[in-house]
């Protein structure tokens, strides 16, 4: 479904959602498929609020499992989130970038401005007053909270199925003003995310996947670009910054 050719437009306002998959090459598991986070672990026993109250141990070991792994050496931004850094410092129109991830890759690869709808797993937060806090390597029920000083209100600043997503006032704002919307490594498992191209699609704009798999929701696009983040991304980001003349 060919709409517009992708190099052939001055773009004004671009949305960039991201998924999963584009930290799989920096050797983040993705959650779904063989081998994803999904299959070793049951959501319901780990990313529910439910789970938290029933098992809070359980929870804060998962959380803090996969913040050690996230600080740990070998995890580090790959061409995918620097091409999007690169993309916010030189693209002369709006650029939104809003990511599922909960990691922090996107920023350590030059990211300035983005809205982490899911959270954030170096961020902690404080359940009686809300207050977001820096979270360390590790903490758990026994850390006293800086706010409240009390044991126990510290969880994880990150969206559990059942919550609602962070920042979505916003995101939809920046959505229905796009004209163009590209979504990057993500499964179109989980709403809201998964309905974000319709939103774009209803506002005007072009639509674009990059995903190596066909996806749940890849008919919706108008675009789909097959390969991996750290070959397509940089592909995106010469065309809508360089208008080197790639076509679709
Ligand atoms: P998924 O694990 O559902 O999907 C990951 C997607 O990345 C799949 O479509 C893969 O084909 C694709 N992929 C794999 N390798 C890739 C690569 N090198 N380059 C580009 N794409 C690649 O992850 P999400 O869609 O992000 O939410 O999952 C959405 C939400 O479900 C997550 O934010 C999380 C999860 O449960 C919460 O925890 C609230």
């Amino acid at each position: 479904m060919a709409r517009d050719s992708l190099d052939r437009r001055h773009w004004h306002s671009v949305v960039v959602l991201t998924g999963a998959g584009i930290s799989a090459e920096s050797g983040l598991g993705t959650f779904r498929g063989a081998g994803g986070l999904w299959e070793q672990q049951r959501v319901e026993d780990v990313a529910t609020p439910e789970a938290f109250a029933r098992d809070p141990e359980l929870v804060y070991r998962f959380y803090n499992a996969r913040r050690e792994h996230l600080c740990a050496g070998e995890v580090q931004p790959n061409a995918a989130h620097r091409a999007l850094a690169e993309l916010e410092r030189s693209f002369p129109g709006n650029l939104a970038l809003v990511t599922q991830n909960v990691d922090n890759l996107h920023e350590r690869g030059g990211s300035r401005r983005l809205y982490h709808m899911h959270g954030e797993l170096m961020k902690m937060r404080c359940q009686r007053s809300g207050s977001v806090f820096e979270a360390p390597a590790y903490f758990d029920a026994a850390d006293r909270c800086v706010c409240c000083d009390e044991e126990g209100s510290l969880r994880p600043h990150v969206v559990w199925f059942g919550e609602m997503p962070l920042h979505m006032d916003e995101i939809h704002a920046l959505l229905e003003d796009c004209d163009l919307f590209v979504a990057i490594g993500t499964s179109g498992n989980v709403y809201p995310a998964a309905g974000f191209v319709q939103v774009a699609r209803q506002a005007g704009a072009t639509t674009l996947e990059i995903n190596p798999e066909i996806t749940e929701g890849s008919g919706l696009f108008h675009h789909q670009w097959r390969g991996p983040a750290t070959e397509q991304v940089p592909r995106l980001v010469s065309l809508l910054v360089g208008n080197q003349g790639t076509s679709v």
